[in-house]
């Protein structure tokens, strides 16, 4: 098979790069090593700036997301007791819009399919050949028959575990990380938000956040500590710990059920860099990651595969200019995401082993965001996402 670009992961970098380059007139390949019914099970976060909102519907994947996602112009912080409204249309001009990731990727799928586009699913042995010649290959195997694809370049989209990031030489990428000593337990369940915005909780029992899929469905989180397990955690125990770590009127009003979904993840930042080599560039998770605190996760990647498309379609046009400048364009974004999501979670965890010095700076530095129409915007400003 031959292709202009060879897309490695189906994730949503992968599949909205898909898109984008469909709408380019670059024609590409989606190579995922799961099945599409694995990658559609995958619960992930659902909060989409507005530069994200509008550019899936720029490029006639909104339907769904304009019917159904829910916009929000403001998000809660919840800290000593009290409820405190950060107003992010009012301070920015843009809200964000409530949709699971998981149905942006189904309706990136189900746009590709429609058009006739090729993925293969269940790829095994995905492997990056010649990226540094102007000649790139990608085999793979599929029901015990090896493929070979030829094109002109790779695009790793394959997340933190793919093939793409580990394929660069060690001493040709930088890696920088910070482990956070917590986690999030999750919980899915089908009741009623309790609360129409998302509110982000600092309390002395530790982190929680409300959210939400939809008018009936929540979705809840408390920080965990790392070596605590799932299974130890029963609905109740779960819905206690989420309502002492809330405001007394919202513990109140917190509609319990049975979860659907219960899990429980580490928290990270990593960043690799460059986030190309040759002829393969790396986007999405596959060349960062972020706390989940902000949800900057997919609207990065979606900056990523928006700059990476617009470099491809430059090089088809004469100018070598885009995909030369990819990566630092792409960082300038990432780092500051990287910063807000780090920012945004150390001030709302609670830090193990700091009983004193590091939540009176938290509760000061609240204190001063709510009051502080300056400090209020810059939240607003990140949270709402910085343009692209
Ligand atoms: N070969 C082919 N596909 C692979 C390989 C491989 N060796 N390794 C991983 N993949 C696939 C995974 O199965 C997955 O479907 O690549 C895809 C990567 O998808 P994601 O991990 O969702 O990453 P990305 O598309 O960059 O999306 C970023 O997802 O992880 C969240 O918080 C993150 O919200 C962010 C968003
Ligand atoms: C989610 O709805 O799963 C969610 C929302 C906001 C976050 C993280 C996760 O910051």
């Amino acid at each position: 098979m031959r292709v202009q670009v060879a897309i490695v992961g189906g994730g949503p970098a992968g599949h909205l790069l898909g898109q984008l380059l469909y709408k380019a007139g670059i024609d590409a390949v989606v190579l995922e090593q799961r099945s599409q019914d694995y990658v559609l099970g995958r619960i992930r976060a659902g909060v989409l700036e507005q530069g994200t909102t509008d550019l899936l519907t720029e490029i006639g994947v909104g339907a769904r997301l304009q019917r159904e996602g829910l916009v929000h112009g403001g998000v809660g912080l919840g800290f000593a007791g009290s409820h405190h409204r950060i107003d992010l249309h009012g301070l920015t001009g843009k809200n964000v819009t409530v949709y699971g990731q998981t149905e942006v990727t189904r309706d990136l799928m189900d746009a590709r399919s429609g058009a006739g586009l090729g993925t293969v699913y269940e790829a095994e042995n995905v492997t990056l050949h010649d990226f540094d010649t102007a000649h790139p290959r990608v085999t793979y195997t599929k029901d015990g028959t090896t493929f070979e694809v030829h094109c002109d370049f790779i695009a790793g989209c394959d997340g933190y575990h793919g093939v793409s990031r580990a394929s660069v030489p060690a001493d040709a990428l930088r890696t920088y990380e910070r482990v956070y000593p917590f986690g999030w337990l999750g919980v899915l369940s089908e009741t009623p938000p309790v609360s129409e915005e998302l509110i982000y909780a600092n309390h002395e029992r530790g982190f929680a956040l409300c959210s939400m899929r939809s008018h009936t469905r929540s979705r809840y989180y408390v920080q965990c500590s790392l070596d605590d397990k799932v299974e130890k955690w029963s609905d109740d125990a779960f819905w206690d710990e989420l309502r002492s770590r809330l405001a007394p009127e919202f513990a109140e009003a917190l509609v319990t059920g049975p979860s659907i979904e219960k899990s429980m993840a580490p928290l990270r930042s990593f960043v690799a860099e460059p986030m190309r080599f040759g002829r393969l560039f790396l986007a999405g998770d596959a060349a960062h990651i972020v706390p989940p605190t902000g949800a900057k996760g997919l609207n990065l990647a979606v900056s990523d595969v928006r700059y990476l498309s617009r470099a491809l379609a430059e090089f088809y046009g004469g100018s070598e200019a885009g995909i030369n400048n990819y990566s630092d364009t792409c960082l300038r974004r990432v780092w500051k995401a990287v910063r807000f999501s780090w920012w945004f979670t150390s001030l709302m965890h609670k830090f193990p082993d700091d009983s004193g010095f590091g939540p009176k700076t938290q509760a000061a530095e609240l204190d001063y965001l709510v009051h502080s129409q300056a400090a209020s915007t810059a939240l607003a400003e990140n949270y709402v996402g910085l343009p692209f």
